[in-house]
């Protein structure tokens, strides 16, 4: 009898993770290698957040709280959703998790039935599928065109839709694609939902503080006001925050489906860390000042990275909306050989010859479902970033 789970055989571990891991042992082994692979903020945590967190611990912040969330944290989300997305929630219908993924993972395993279907527009976040599966649910994969900015098309979606479909996820602005739904886009989609009102929206809303070129952020349930009732709007202090590390995550829902994520959450990690939980509270209330200034370095390193990466021969990058995120197509190096003697057959071959030639760390685009593309995450400095683009660039040169 096999010791592991089957549903342990319908997973495996985060693709993103795995890249960053591999970038981290080479470097403790001394190579010189530049990680474009994390899919986090290199800026420090802002100080009032941290100082925050401090004075929870000495006020003695320090115990079990409600297994969803404080009553103050609720309450700042509550206002954040009125503040930023004009949607008016109180506190049962909040819920409060250790980072984004527990909360998508409670709101899947809460509801996913064998034989359930989730639709995912590919590129997509690698945990989406697993959750799905791990769930015993069946992930649907909706693949968008690189000339439609990555994005899920209205007829796709409709095209996509079965008597099964239990949710389609949204992810704007995306990781990988860094693509972000005009409203007009999402309206598309959302009069698309409106017609069949079985399918659930599970909107990941992570990266909203992160658009650039005076982008307007939209949310499923604000701009179809009628889809409120079955839409998960989720969300978090990682990205925006800098709070990778500290680990919160939340949503906004229907009471009986927060109920149920409660439940799940009960018999798993409890509550989220007391000390995150303050620092967050203070993050949402807090000034909101260093957002912008953050977005100026995030926009002048995409502009970079962009125009370097398209001066590279056999890429084409297209230029996105928001996150920190770009997802160059790597189709004119395919078939082609390294300096090194390396056959590139695949946007993997790619990533490892890349990594293994010359130090530079991205994730391969089949691990986001589609393909041949690649990774690069700019969150990090823009040294970093022009030695890692000139180096993307020899690499792609010595291609025969
Ligand atoms: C699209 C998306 N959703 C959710 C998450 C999870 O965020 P957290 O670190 O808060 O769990 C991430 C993190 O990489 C993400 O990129």
């Amino acid at each position: 009898m096999a010791f592991l789970a089957d549903s342990l055989a319908r997973i495996k571990p985060s693709a993103t993770l795995v890249a960053t891991e591999k970038a981290r042992v080479l470097k403790a082994e001394g190579k010189d290698i530049i990680g474009l692979g994390a899919g986090e903020p290199d800026f420090d945590t802002p100080e009032n957040i941290r100082n925050a967190a401090k004075a929870a611990i000495d006020r003695g912040d320090t115990r079990y709280t409600a297994v969803d969330g404080t009553p103050a944290l609720k309450a700042a989300i509550v206002a954040k959703f009125k503040r930023e997305n004009g949607l008016t929630y109180v506190a049962n219908q909040i819920t409060v998790g250790t980072g984004g993924k527990q909360v998508l993972f409670n709101a899947l395993l809460a509801t996913v039935n064998p034989g359930d279907e989730v639709i995912i527009p590919a590129p997509y976040w690698v945990s989406y599928p697993d959750i799905v599966l791990l769930a015993g649910g069946t992930p649907v994969f909706v693949t968008g065109a690189m000339a439609n900015g990555f994005k899920l098309m209205p007829d796709a979606l409709e095209k996509a839709i079965t008597p099964k479909t239990k949710w389609l996820i949204l992810n704007s602005p995306s990781n990988p694609s860094g693509a972000a739904y005009a409203e007009s886009e999402l309206k598309a989609l959302t009069d698309v939902l409106v017609r069949h009102p079985h399918v659930w929206i599970l909107t990941d809303d992570m990266y909203e503080h992160l658009t650039y070129d005076n982008f307007m952020f939209t949310t499923p349930a604000q701009v179809e006001p009628s889809l409120y009732d079955r839409t998960l709007t989720m969300n978090g202090v990682s990205k925006a925050y800098c709070m990778t590390g500290w680990r919160i995550g939340y949503a906004a829902g229907p009471v009986h489906l927060i109920k149920a994520m409660a439940t799940i959450q009960s018999q798993s990690t409890s509550n989220p860390s007391s000390i995150s939980q303050a620092a967050a509270v203070e993050a949402l209330n807090g000034p909101q000042d260093f957002i912008p200034k953050h977005n100026q370095s995030f926009k002048a390193r995409r502009d970079l990275v962009v125009k370097m990466l398209n001066e590279a021969k056999g890429l084409h990058c297209p230029k996105p909306e928001g996150a920190f995120y770009v997802y160059p197509s790597c189709a004119g190096t395919i078939g082609k050989t390294t300096r090194s003697g390396k056959k590139i057959a695949n946007d993997l071959d790619f990533c490892t010859a890349l990594l293994e030639d010359e130090g530079v760390a991205v994730v391969h685009g089949e691990a986001f479902g589609l393909a041949p593309h690649f990774r690069i995450s700019y969150a990090t400095s823009t040294e970093q970033l022009t030695e890692a683009c000139k180096r993307i660039q020899r690499f792609c040169a010595g291609l025969v």
